[in-house]
């Protein structure tokens, strides 16, 4: 099976020795990726993005990978900075306060006249707005309770490209064809998991994340326009390392780590669910290329139908699928080196 240039439109890449020991992971397999801006502080000015690109890029090394940046939303961004940052940045991130890792200096309350002007400019400027999607309600509704707020700004600001990140609900996946100017990504493991699997038995904080895996109609629902390779969703991993001490813990880390096997997982589910390999490439890049206007460096990977045992931790960081089989391995990338 051989996949074109494939895309990760939501990464979390950390920084310092986290980000050397584990960028290869994606830009092994990956031709690019939005990279997230949840740093401490999160990146919000033209010399952070500029200089958090270049620490990526020095780790990325000989890959060929395009880390399209993000910058972290804030309400006061004005259209002199927005102009003045815009070719840096392919999207802006908004994280509701505190919702998540890094974001306490998110958005409260929204305010839909507060986030105007920064809104209105960003469309004018064409740039997009990516969104965690969460009420700070019961863990369950957040999401289902966030609808109304993508309704709101969908709305009020209909040149806006809206994308619902890493969407875990039906309604989520309902709201997408109510408006023209709402996209999503969607993750691996939201493919895969409910609730049970985190919960159900004994705890897997490796599978701790946020947005909390959901419902089983839910799963199906997002498998739907997953295997049919809607053209308002897109992959976005939200790959989101910690170290195991901090997952293994008491007050256990948000995130789960799929880089190294999100495309092979990904192959696997769609052969066995009897999705076309178009669909997979329209999933895995093609959608996102139409969406984001991005035309990603060229990369071919092959993989084929050979057990892999997926490694107990890269660096320190477990992965999922940690000691387990998965059905296809990486043969080959044209263009880069083997993949491990
Ligand atoms: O599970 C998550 N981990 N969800 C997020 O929104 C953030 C991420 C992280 O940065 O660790
Ligand atoms: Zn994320």
């Amino acid at each position: 099976m051989q996949l074109t240039a494939p895309l990760d439109m939501h990464l979390h890449l950390r920084d310092g020795e986290m980000l050397e020991n584990i960028a290869k992971s994606s830009a092994c397999t990956f031709s690019g990726a939005i990279i997230m801006p949840n740093l401490v502080p999160p990146v919000s000015t033209k010399e952070d993005v500029i200089a958090y690109k270049q620490r990526i890029m020095a780790a990325v090394g000989e890959e060929n990978f395009t880390p399209y940046m993000t910058i972290f939303f804030k309400p006061s961004y004005d259209k002199a900075f927005l102009e003045s940052i815009k070719d840096e940045i392919t999207a802006i991130k908004l994280y509701p306060a505190g919702i998540t890792t890094n974001s306490e200096g998110g958005v409260s309350g929204f305010d839909v006249e507060e986030l105007r002007p920064a809104l209105t400019a960003m469309s004018q400027l064409n740039i997009p707005l990516c969104v965690h999607g969460e009420t700070n309600g019961f863990v369950m509704d957040r999401e289902a309770e966030f609808v109304s707020i993508y309704e709101r700004l969908a709305t009020a600001f209909p040149k806006l490209k809206i994308i619902m990140e890493h969407i875990t609900t039906k309604e989520s996946v309902a709201v997408l064809d109510r408006f023209e100017n709402l996209y999503a990504t969607i993750t691996l493991h939201h493919l895969l998991i409910t609730l049970d699997d985190v919960a159900g038995g004994m705890l897997k904080p490796h599978l701790f994340c946020k947005p909390i895996a959901k419902r089983p109609e839910d799963r199906s629902a997002l498998l739907k326009v997953a295997l049919e390779a809607h053209p308002k969703v897109m992959f976005g991993s939200d790959s989101a390392p910690h170290p195991r001490h901090a997952k293994e813990a008491c007050g256990c880390a948000a995130g789960v780590f799929t880089a190294p096997i999100a495309l092979q997982v990904l192959a696997e589910l769609f052969a066995k669910e009897n999705a076309s390999i178009e669909n997979l490439q329209a999933f895995i890049s093609g959608n996102a290329q139409s969406i984001y206007a991005v035309t990603p460096p060229n990369k071919t990977v092959i993989l084929e139908k050979k057990p892999f045992t997926v490694p107990s931790d890269y660096n320190g960081v477990v992965p999922m699928f940690a000691d387990e089989e998965i059905a296809y391995s990486i043969k080959k990338t044209r263009i880069t080196n083997d993949c491990k």
